[in-house]
């Protein structure tokens, strides 16, 4: 076996986490068109095939129409439980040992699907992974930046009895014109709680807002943050502060910030010394799931066991998990990355 592909076997292999996945983003065609039948609605295509067709990106925008318009199929309790089993039985063949997952309950209440209805699905489906295949899960609520901040404030109000089931907050849908400081109250109620935030910055917008998602929401970490290389100061406060980003190698390149996998940002953010994190961000959208992002970024890059390792291991140490659970599995991660390089 070659370097690189032993690297990739590692990489597939090692324990990891993915902090970066819509779950709505994880509607896969054949469970859009079971819950639309279960649900007597109908897709807006022919078939799998045609839905299929239709991913054919060309920006953010052309994206985010066609998730919001497949997320109508969710409509039950059992529909968003559905959807949370099938994905973390995914994430479990790709070796995710933790998964922060962002859900937009606005796209939901909007069709008169109460939040309720929401987290409790969402809740069945972690409770099922847990108690299966012992997947630590975390539940991110995202406010949808194309709405006014008045809107976010009225589904922060909506969220208050569910708290319990909420980890964080996150910022998310079209970027541009709908700069972070927008949202600085809602995100100041959201910290008061003692929860992280995090913050979708410098996908399509500039690296300005990442500075502003650091200065004005004061997130933990930045959702994407490629564009980054774009300004020295931005990233080299990135590198400074040690900001996690959750970057989504598939997603950037079928969305079309870089034209191919080759151009991808990912080699001069790692060169920099930022903490970078692979994920997966819509994965029945864009290709594949946390390992296919890896084989792919493998493919056009080539890195060693050492530089997957390091992404490895800050996927684990961004999270929000407890430290405990970080430290066994960064510390199982090492164990293989040793018997890795010994092979
Ligand atoms: N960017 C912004 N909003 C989103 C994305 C994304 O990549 N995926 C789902 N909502
Ligand atoms: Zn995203």
């Amino acid at each position: 076996m070659s370097h690189e592909d032993r690297a990739l076997a590692f990489a597939c292999r090692m324990p990891k986490a993915e902090l970066h996945v819509h779950i709505e983003g994880t509607l896969e065609p054949d469970l859009a068109f079971r819950l639309a039948r279960r649900n007597g609605l109908t897709l807006p295509f022919a078939d799998e095939q045609a839905l299929h067709a239709a991913k054919a990106f060309t920006d953010l925008q052309s994206f985010l129409d066609l998730y919001y318009a497949c997320a109508a199929v969710l409509r039950t309790e059992q529909d968003f439980a559905d959807l949370m089993t099938a994905y973390l039985a995914r994430a479990r063949d790709d070796h995710v040992v933790h998964a922060e997952i962002f859900f937009d309950p606005q796209t939901h209440t909007a069709r008169g699907v109460p939040i309720g209805t929401v987290i409790a699905g969402l809740d069945q489906g972690r409770r099922t992974a847990a108690r299966e295949w012992g997947i630590t899960t975390r539940l991110i609520l995202c406010f949808l930046r194309h709405l006014s901040e008045d809107e976010a404030l009225a589904t922060w109000a909506e969220a208050q009895p569910f708290l319990d089931s909420i980890d964080g907050f996150g910022l998310d849908s079209s970027e541009r014109d709908h700069p972070p400081r927008h949202f600085a109250r809602v995100f100041a109620q959201a910290r008061a709680l003692g929860k992280p935030v995090v913050a979708h910055a410098g996908e399509e917008g500039p690296p300005d807002f990442i500075t502003e998602a650091l200065d004005i929401l004061k997130v933990a970490r930045i959702d994407h943050g490629v564009r980054a290389v774009e300004d020295d100061a931005v990233l080299a406060r990135l590198v400074a502060e040690r900001v996690p980003l959750t970057v989504c190698p598939l997603s950037n390149v079928r969305l079309c910030v870089y034209p191919t996998m080759r151009e991808h940002a990912l080699p001069r953010l790692l060169a920099a010394g930022a903490r970078v994190t692979i994920n997966s961000d819509d994965p029945a959208y864009f290709g594949g799931y946390l390992n296919d992002n890896i084989r792919a970024v493998q493919a056009a890059f080539g890195f060693d066991i050492e530089t997957w390792a390091r992404m490895g291991r800050d996927s684990l140490e961004a999270s929000f998990a407890p430290a405990g659970d970080i430290t066994r599995w960064v510390e199982e991660l090492e164990r293989l990355r040793r018997s890795a390089c010994a092979a």
